[in-house]
């Protein structure tokens, strides 16, 4: 092993994880705890909660110690301060966030009700941002951090079944865009990440038919869907001092599948 050794490569730091009980959250957990983080996961519900973190710790009875499960709505502004106050009680300070939580509704525009779009928007987009606003003074304390965003592929073409969704992942987009730039003084980096169709349960929601997978697979260059641990590889090296001089910027994961759009388009 070398100085660099990746499970040496977190320790001392405090990583926050929103959305952290499935799927990439869950798989970029489990990255930064064997990397000797103190990790944050967050959730709606305390079952699913307890679950992640008994995997978890099963996985890595080491790590049980330097995980952390806070119940947290990020569509609610309120839980969002009351997780930033625990983070601060149990340890002081934040070294790094993945605002990672969001959900997919897929539908044409004809049929979005005022619920689902209000419900994607607060999830999504001003979940997305206020947990960034909470975050920010625990991050500072630290002397700066790295923040990533997750956003999606579907902002970067035309997807006519989620213009709701995709206008929201669009915001994310933006805000990494523009909180990267404004707090680059402040030692804090901020960028995203755009999954493709990565297999979580998200997307088994979404294409519930195994049927419909191939024609999916199909479509992608690299000829497979993406799993969560693409994802939290990349995340994880955003997080971290490698891509320290890397800010304001989108890395799309997605098996070359927004080239291979673009060049059918073009
Ligand atoms: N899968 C894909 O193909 C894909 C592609 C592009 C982008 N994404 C994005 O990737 C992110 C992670 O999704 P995933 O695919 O890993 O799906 P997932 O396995 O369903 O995970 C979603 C996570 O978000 C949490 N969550 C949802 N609503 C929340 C809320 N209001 N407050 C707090 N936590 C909430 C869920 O926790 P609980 O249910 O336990 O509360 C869960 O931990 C999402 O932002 C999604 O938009 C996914």
């Amino acid at each position: 092993m070398t100085d660099n050794a990746p499970s040496r490569e977190f320790a001392d730091r405090t990583i926050l994880v929103t959305g952290g009980t499935s799927g990439m959250g869950l798989a970029t957990a489990r990255l930064l705890l064997a990397a000797g983080a103190q990790v944050v996961i967050t959730g709606r519900d305390d079952a699913r909660l307890a679950r992640a973190a008994e995997q978890l710790t099963a996985e890595q009875p080491a790590g049980g110690d330097r995980l952390l499960t806070v119940r947290a709505d990020v569509a609610v502004p309120a839980d969002l301060a009351r997780l930033a106050d625990t983070v601060r009680e149990r340890h002081g300070t934040l070294d790094g966030v993945f605002a990672n939580a969001g959900v997919g509704v897929f539908q044409p525009a004809a049929d979005v009700t005022e619920g689902v779009f209000d419900h994607t928007v607060d999830v999504n987009f001003k979940g997305v941002f206020f947990t960034v606003q909470h975050a920010l003074p625990l991050l500072e304390a630290a002397g700066g951090g790295s923040v990533v965003l997750n956003a999606s592929w579907t902002p970067h073409r035309g997807l006519p079944d989620a213009p709701v969704y995709a206008a929201t992942k669009a915001a994310v987009l933006s805000l990494a865009r523009t909180l990267g730039t404004g707090l680059a003084g402040r030692g804090i980096r901020v960028n995203s990440v755009s999954p493709g169709f990565i297999a979580t349960e998200m997307f088994h929601a979404i294409v519930p038919d195994p049927a419909a997978h191939e024609p999916i697979r199909a479509s992608v260059p690299l000829g497979r869907l993406g799993r969560a641990e693409d994802v939290a590889e990349t995340v994880v090296f955003l997080l971290s001092d490698r891509s320290s001089y890397i800010t304001s910027q989108d890395i799309v994961i997605d098996g070359g599948l927004v080239p291979a759009v673009q060049a059918v388009a073009g």
